[in-house]
């Protein structure tokens, strides 16, 4: 199955090792995420944060890991792996590590939040979009589907941070996800 969905997909014009060190690099971006966002949601503290906007960054850190999870099938089906090492496969992440500010106002979390998810809309997924549209139709629904999330998340901390409505409401159960809970059955 994997070794003719890999020809299928070479010969509609896909460098597939190309594409297997896109999606390698996004899925350790989405694994690193969850772990920093674990630390920043416990830092999301005090008078302006406390629970609200705690419930928000957990939502984006459990749909972060769910799309980890989506990720790694399609890995695997293209013939590529994970890397024994998961120093090695940190170091891998597209985007930047999303660190606890030395000062943890609110708001500076609140801006690393939103630089993490602007690496995940801008860069990750609206390339892989790119990349895969008409040829490789599986790569393409999945990514597409992370990046609808990718862009709620964006605009939850924007409108956190500068007040401008996102038109979003909280997801019914943490962590939700969508648009990408069909590819984790
Ligand atoms: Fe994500
Ligand atoms: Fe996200």
């Amino acid at each position: 199955m994997s070794e003719h969905n890999r020809r299928l997909v070479e010969r509609a014009g896909i460098d597939v090792e190309k594409l297997l060190d896109m999606l390698l690099r996004a899925a350790a971006a989405e694994f690193t995420t969850y772990y920093y966002y674990t630390v920043l949601r416990n830092h999301a503290v005090g008078l302006e944060g406390g629970e609200t906007i705690k419930e928000i960054v957990e939502d984006a850190r459990l749909e972060d890991r769910n799309h980890f999870e989506a990720l790694v099938p399609r890995i695997y089906e293209l013939g590529g792996e994970l890397p024994k090492d998961i120093v090695d496969f940190s170091k891998m992440a597209w985007c930047r590590d999303a660190y606890l500010p030395e000062e943890p106002t609110i708001e500076n979390i609140l801006k690393v939040l939103l630089e993490a998810e602007r690496c995940a809309v801008g860069g990750v997924y609206t390339e892989i979009c790119n990349y895969t549209f008409g040829k490789d139709p599986r790569t393409y629904d999945l990514a597409l589907a992370i990046l609808h999330e990718e862009i709620e998340h964006e605009a939850w901390f924007e409108e956190l941070l500068i007040g401008k409505p996102s038109g979003h409401f909280r997801r019914s159960k943490p962590g939700e996800s969508p648009y990408v809970s069909r590819f984790l059955r």
